[in-house]
């Protein structure tokens, strides 16, 4: 491992001698060609300063892995989104949750448990009311009365908001919608299957092995469920949906969007909240010629569909409520959260490369075993 003498906290270096801790970071240091290939990443020592005043020392202990990452770990990211990450520097903006270990921010205190954005790292400075991610990565106290700490990395933080906000919001779910989930098994989709089944509706879900579809339906209790691997789409999805559907729920895009689009009924909507089936490409679908989308899109016209994009951090308002009903549910045990739990920060890239092939179900977590820390390095 390499030992650099350099401050983690807050973007600013820091002479070795303010350093409190030494902690381990993940940098990215070549964007992934195809596949993303844990070689693409490396574990860097670095000292961690104390924190300043309005800041906090936080002892991470879970990380996220998220397939969104995918499109930041490129020379630009697309439009709109957040920034790429920068080679040979941490990642900002993954979410994470830990412990405060000492605190100069009003409203912070040693033992809290706090999420933020400062992810793929086992010790971060974090600033408290400095904007993270929309506001989803803001520091933030949780209550973990009841619920682990994890699950605000999954249905109670930005993949609930995610769910909750693409299926009532923006696809607005209303009565007897017949609706559609692709990667169904994933973080995302196995919460939007299941809220959608909490409120009553027919759900089908779609995912890439047969044990993944025996989840849906046996676990998650899904009307009809189908491995997107097995033949042409749309005639699997007519198989599960005979009469068409109401409500697509996309992450993935490309030939799963154009089979949505086949079967969408009138008035039908679409939530598009990812499109994985792209993320490994040059250029995901950008600009003119560039496009791996649908090649139907006349009949979102002549069956006057609504398809619209979104990101869960344009819902931060609805974060309380996305806590308060799902937490809910899951304390109710009407919501299934599995995860998939890597342990150990250096395992982060092989967790995210497992994830875009498919290697996971539910929640992709780093559970951070923060054995290599050193205290007082200076001391
Ligand atoms: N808009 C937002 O704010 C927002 C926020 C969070 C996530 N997202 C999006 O939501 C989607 C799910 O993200 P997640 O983090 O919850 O990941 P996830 O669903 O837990 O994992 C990704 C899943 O995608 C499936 N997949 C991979 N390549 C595929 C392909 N070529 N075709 C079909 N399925 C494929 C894999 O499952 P199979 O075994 O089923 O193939 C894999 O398990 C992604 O598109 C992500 O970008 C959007």
């Amino acid at each position: 491992m390499d030992e650099i003498r350099a401050g983690a906290g807050a973007g600013r270096p820091s002479p070795a001698a303010d350093a409190v801790v030494v902690g381990r970071e993940i940098r990215p240091t070549a964007y992934p060609r195809g596949e993303v290939r844990a070689s693409d990443f490396r574990v860097v020592e670095v000292g961690v300063r104390g924190p300043q005043q309005g800041e906090v020392l936080v002892r991470n202990t879970w990380t996220s892995v998220d397939a969104a990452l995918r499109v930041r770990l490129r020379e630009k990211a697309p439009p709109g989104y957040f920034p790429a990450f920068p080679l040979d520097q941490p990642m900002d903006g993954i979410m994470t949750v830990g412990e405060v270990l000492e605190s100069r921010a009003d409203g912070f205190a040693p033992g809290d448990t706090v999420s933020h954005a400062s992810g793929w790292r086992d010790y971060a400075v974090v600033e408290a009311g400095k904007d993270a991610l929309g506001g989803v990565g803001t520091l933030t106290k949780l209550d973990v009365r009841g619920t682990p700490p994890q699950a605000h990395l999954g249905a109670l933080g930005g993949t609930g908001l995610t769910a909750y906000a693409g299926l009532f919001h923006v696809a607005e779910l209303r009565d007897g919608d017949v609706v559609w989930v692709s990667a169904a098994a994933g973080a995302v989709g196995s919460l939007v299957a299941q809220l959608a089944k909490i409120r009553g509706h027919r759900v089908i879900g779609s995912a890439g092995s047969d044990e993944k579809v025996r989840h849906l339906l046996e676990e998650l209790g899904l009307d009809a469920a189908f491995n997107y691997k097995d033949g042409p789409l749309p005639d699997l999805l007519r198989e599960a949906a005979p009469d068409g559907i109401d409500v697509y729920f996309d992450n993935v895009g490309g030939d799963h969007l154009e089979a949505a689009v086949g079967a969408l009924r009138t008035s039908g909507r679409v939530a598009i909240c990812g499109m994985i089936s792209e993320y490994a490409t040059e250029e995901p679908s950008q600009g003119p010629g560039k496009s791996q989308g649908p090649g139907n899109l006349m009949l979102a016209v002549t069956k006057s569909l609504t398809i619209r994009g979104f990101r869960g951090s344009g819902h931060t308002h609805l974060l309380p409520e996305v806590r308060r009903q799902l937490g809910a549910w899951l304390r109710e045990g009407r919501l299934h959260c599995r995860e998939t739990i890597v342990d150990g920060l250096p395992q982060a890239p092989a967790a995210l490369a497992a994830l875009l092939r498919g290697d996971n179900t539910g929640k992709t977590l780093v559970r951070i075993d923060g054995v290599a820390h050193r205290e007082n390095p200076g001391g």
